[in-house]
């Protein structure tokens, strides 16, 4: 498999650095003095063509319309209508159209629903007087504001920044996403994450197009979201973390405010409740879920795999299925994360039991079953997701051990991925030695850790979904997911150092074609987006891979 990966990746570098070529000389063919209009969009757009030309000025007058009696267009225009009101002393409005007007405008029109458009894709025109925007969903429509937002410069972010031109480029975009799952786990177990700081991952998310934002609300040491029915799992179980002090939950209406605040991005929450393993802090809950009986103490160091729900006692499938009917019952969304992974105190039969019996109690609740990858161990349904976790590539150097152990994990996990893909199954791939955002950039980075490699802001981008398992048919990999896993850090602010850069190349993995993807052009198409982040006051690791231009 490694001969296979690593035949298709210096073909795809030969191909790259052929266009490189193509690009460099075009360049050098412009004539002196001439200005090219570069754009900064993350993730790339399918197509763009930019015009030159004189831009549209955004902060002068104008209006903003959307066919009369759309709403979604409404929606998207007031969007846009905040975000240059920032800069504006008051806000353009937003109105029905009138096709006799002939006010500068931005444009938000609905469009036949075809392949080329689905229903996340969106076309953007803009001339020196009008921009028009066609999308056929709602999600499009707002895809389409983030655009815009990207082609604005930086200062769009920044409240206080009043009456400052914003330009425009001319520019044709043509866009649509690659792959249906783009997401980002967040780990509130490990240490807790309060709603507004979740709230605000949701913002950035929204920026780069990202749409499923993967809750992790379970694990040996702490539960984090309020289960009516079993009210011993936040008043105790939630009272502990990762290295003591703290701890927390979401009440239910957090939780569904942060639900409704994500659809409002359209970003779907994927609950997780970890098992039948991570599960030490229901075990210290309720001691009916320990074989023995007994009630176990809260944890706070960092091993895994010491703790199980006791798979051949009824009063565990009892509390699992009020669990997830709880949870499903504040979860519009159609996942349920089961988690299922780092098992060691079970049998393979009685894993596979288990995960076969919850895949039942999540589909009665009328949900679709997410697991990490050890649940292809058992039978899964058409329709269930399976999130690939395990480093893929070989170990750095001379780590022929690790290169050989790596090799045979990969090449057991392809077999079953085989399997459960021809039942119908469906993949999510986060490979921990690319996209575990919770790995160092770098050995000196001062948090993070480094179990699956050093994961720097081009080894997690430059890579590309489909050379994973070449076997498995396009079609059946869902998108990909950025993890932080928060053993090791704690604050909104370590989680975003670590997400940042990072995070804006998984959402350029989840979006942009393979065609449209590159190192060269994502380094410097990144290196704008630090102003950016500046703006929105986000703390980002400043990689000296990218030759930051802010
Ligand atoms: C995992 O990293 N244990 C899914």
């Amino acid at each position: 498999m490694e001969t296979t990966m690593t035949h298709r990746v210096s073909r795809t570098r030969f191909l790259r650095a052929a266009s490189l070529v193509l690009t460099l000389s075009f360049a050098g063919c412009a004539p002196p003095g001439a200005h090219r209009t570069t754009l900064s969009v993350i993730p790339n757009p399918l197509s763009a063509k930019v015009s030159e030309g004189p831009a549209f000025d955004a902060s002068l007058p104008l209006r903003i319309t959307y066919s009369d009696g759309d709403s979604a267009a409404a929606a998207a225009g007031r969007v846009l209508s905040d975000l240059i009101g920032n800069t504006r002393a008051t806000m353009p409005h937003v109105e029905p159209a009138n096709p006799d007007s002939t006010s500068r405008s931005i444009a938000f029109r609905r469009a036949a629903k075809d392949q080329t458009i689905g229903s996340e894709g969106y076309r953007i025109a803009v001339s020196e007087s009008t921009i028009t925007v066609d999308a056929a969903g709602p999600a499009g429509f707002f895809y389409a504001v983030q655009t815009l937002r990207q082609l604005m410069p930086p200062l769009v972010e920044h409240e206080a920044a009043y009456v400052k031109p914003l330009p425009i480029p001319q520019v044709t975009i043509d866009d649509r996403p690659t792959f249906e799952w783009r997401g980002l786990m967040l780990d509130v177990a490990r240490h807790f994450l309060p709603a507004t700081d979740v709230k605000r991952f949701i913002d950035l998310m929204a920026l780069y197009k990202m749409n499923r934002l993967h809750l992790h609300l379970s694990d040996d040491q702490g539960w984090r979201i309020e289960i009516p029915s079993r009210p011993r799992l936040t008043e105790h179980g939630s009272q502990s973390q990762v290295g003591g002090k703290g701890g927390g939950f979401y009440t239910v209406s957090e939780y569904e405010d942060i639900v409704r605040y994500a659809a409002d991005r359209f970003i779907v929450v994927v609950p997780e409740i970890d098992m039948p393993g991570h599960t030490n802090s229901a075990l210290a809950s309720y001691p009916e879920l320990n074989c023995d009986g007994q009630k176990r103490e809260l944890y706070e160091g960092t091993n895994v795999g010491f703790s199980s729900v006791c798979p051949s006692k009824e009063e565990t499938f009892v509390f699992i299925d009020d669990v997830i009917g709880d949870i499903a019952a504040m979860t519009p969304g159609p996942y349920f994360h089961v988690g299922g992974d780092e098992v060691q105190t079970l049998t393979e039969s009685e894993y596979i039991q288990f995960i076969e019996r919850v895949q039942r109690i999540v589909e009665r609740h009328g949900k679709r079953l997410v697991g990490w990858d050890e649940v292809s161990f058992a039978n899964l349904d058409s329709g269930s997701r399976v999130q690939l976790w395990r480093p893929l590539w070989p170990a750095s150097g001379d780590d022929a051990a690790l290169d050989s152990s790596r090799a045979a994990a990969a090449a057991a996990l392809k077999r079953r991925v085989e399997r459960s893909a021809a039942n119908g199954v469906e993949f999510i791939l986060s490979p921990a030695d690319r996209i575990y955002l919770d790995m160092k950039y770098h050995s000196s980075t001062v948090i993070g850790l480094s179990w699956a490699g050093i994961s720097n802001v081009r080894t997690s981008y430059d890579w590309n979904p489909d050379d994973i398992f070449g076997q498995i048919p396009r079609k059946a990999i869902a998108g990909v997911e950025g993890t932080l896993w928060s053993e090791s850090f704690a604050t909104v602010h370590d989680f975003e150092y670590m997400a940042f850069p990072r995070l804006a190349g998984v959402a350029e993995l989840g979006w942009s074609d393979p065609e449209r993807r590159d190192w060269p052009s994502y380094r410097g198409r990144l290196s704008k987006h630090a102003a950016r982040w500046q703006a929105l006051g986000v703390n980002y690791y400043r990689s000296p891979l990218v030759d930051w231009d802010d």
